[in-house]
């Protein structure tokens, strides 16, 4: 199973930028996942924020400097935190701290402590976009990546001096999103491309209207952040969604099940997986027309065509090491339908979910789902939380790898 953060234990060490409000933040959020986390603070940032702030946002005493007289939440913690904790995220990170890490300067609590560490470390800079494009901060950055310290950001936009260029701190979510990505200790599918379709389709009858449907792309978001946690190269061919896609996937954004279907083909070749879980519009409209339509009194009539069946194609083509996935909605006999769906898609698994009910299916965090294979029913349906319901489907999907990979 994958490591959640909530059970973990956390160093966020804070140097001074003005992007520490962000810290704040992160530390506040971390301890809403469960984390317990210990923060430490240059002097420059005890200058910008009260250490108290921190306290109180971590229930955690504020680790201030080296000495006695300074703030310690363990005895001589610059070692025994740093022994203990699961990860060791610095952000802010400034240019000077990046760059004593990197030679190995070991002045004041937070650089012994880097030193010290077994732990994965992630460094978040935030900076004026000339320090940051710097020749020497961009070796120091070079330097750490190769020791296996993990950078998130810095993203282009205007920094706090009023410059504009890469230098403000990555937005909490990507933070969080590669944390996770972190503390995942299965990483089974290292090496797999997985390939998943997600979200609805549009079809436009008009420049201002089309036929679509209520998914969310909430599904395809947990399936593909699952993957990503576990190492697999994530790529997400995705309708118009109100979800955002994970930041450490490849996103692929289209309209319609035709142009769905284009991508699809051209991706599938090279993936191991594939996962249709995208609601695709089964049919279009011929000619959608050219000019907005004006009510009139009579009834209007649209000439629908079926679009692309892109999972019964991918059945089709799928070699003897491919994995083809799919997902049935249905409002009744789930598992009748969603068998004969498995059989007449060729398809080595099926996941279905009931439409209809407060907590089901599109746009919820939960599914009345299960999952099928040719062997039979995993369980009876039952409502699980998105995020579960994926952990168990990736479960399997690393058993059918194997089989597949003994062929
Ligand atoms: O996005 P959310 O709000 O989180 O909602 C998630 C979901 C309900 C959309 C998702 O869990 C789900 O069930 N997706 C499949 C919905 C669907 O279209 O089911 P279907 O029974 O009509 O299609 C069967 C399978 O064929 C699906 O894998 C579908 O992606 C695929 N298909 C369907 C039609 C088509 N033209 N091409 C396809 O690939």
């Amino acid at each position: 199973m994958s490591s959640k953060p909530e059970q973990k234990t956390i160093l966020l060490a804070v140097s001074s930028s003005i992007a520490i409000y962000k810290s704040c933040e992160l530390c506040r959020r971390l301890k809403e996942r469960g984390a317990n986390v210990y923060v430490a603070m240059t002097e420059n940032a005890q200058k910008l924020v009260s250490p108290i702030l921190f306290e109180s946002l971590s229930g955690n005493a504020v680790i201030t400097g080296m000495f006695s007289n300074s703030r310690q939440p363990v005895p001589i913690s610059h070692i025994s935190l740093s022994h203990v904790i699961d990860l060791f995220i610095i952000a802010p990170a400034t240019a000077n701290l990046i760059a004593k890490s990197a030679c190995g300067i070991a002045d004041d609590w937070i650089t012994t402590s880097l030193l010290a560490t077994t732990a994965p470390v992630l460094w978040a800079p935030a900076m004026n976009p000339q320090m940051y494009t710097n020749p020497a901060t961009q070796k120091n950055i070079q330097i750490l990546s190769e020791r296996g310290h993990h950078f998130i950001g810095p993203f282009i936009g205007t920094t706090a001096c009023g410059e504009v260029g890469q230098g403000r701190m990555a937005e909490l979510e990507i933070i969080l999103e590669k944390i996770d990505i972190l503390l995942t200790k299965n990483k089974n599918l290292t090496g797999k491309k997985v390939l998943i379709t997600s979200g609805p389709t549009q079809e436009p009858i008009d420049p201002v209207r089309y036929i679509s449907n209520r998914s969310s792309g909430k599904m395809g978001r947990e399936l593909a952040l699952e993957a990503i946690k576990r190492g697999a190269e994530v790529t997400v061919v995705s309708g118009p969604s109100v979800e955002k896609l994970p930041y450490h996937s490849n996103s692929v954004y289209v309209q319609t099940a035709q142009e769905m279907y284009e991508q699809v083909l051209k991706l599938f070749p090279e993936c191991d997986v594939f996962i249709a879980s995208a609601a695709v519009a089964d049919y279009s409209v011929i000619k959608p027309l050219e000019h907005k339509k004006k009510r009139t009194d009579e009834a209007l009539l649209l000439e629908l065509t079926p679009n692309p069946d892109i999972l019964g194609e991918m059945g089709k083509r799928k070699n003897e090491k491919q994995i083809v996935i799919g997902f049935a909605a249905e409002t009744n006999n789930l598992i009748e339908n969603a068998k004969e769906k498995l059989r007449n898609k060729n398809l080595d698994l099926i996941v279905v979910n009931k439409v209809g009910g407060e907590k089901c299916a599109f746009g919820s965090e939960f599914a009345y789902a299960t999952i099928i294979t040719p062997d039979g029913i995993e369980n009876e349906p039952s409502l699980t939380p998105k995020r579960e319901l994926v952990q168990k489907l990736y479960d399997k999907i690393e058993e059918l790898l194997k089989k597949k990979e003994a062929i």
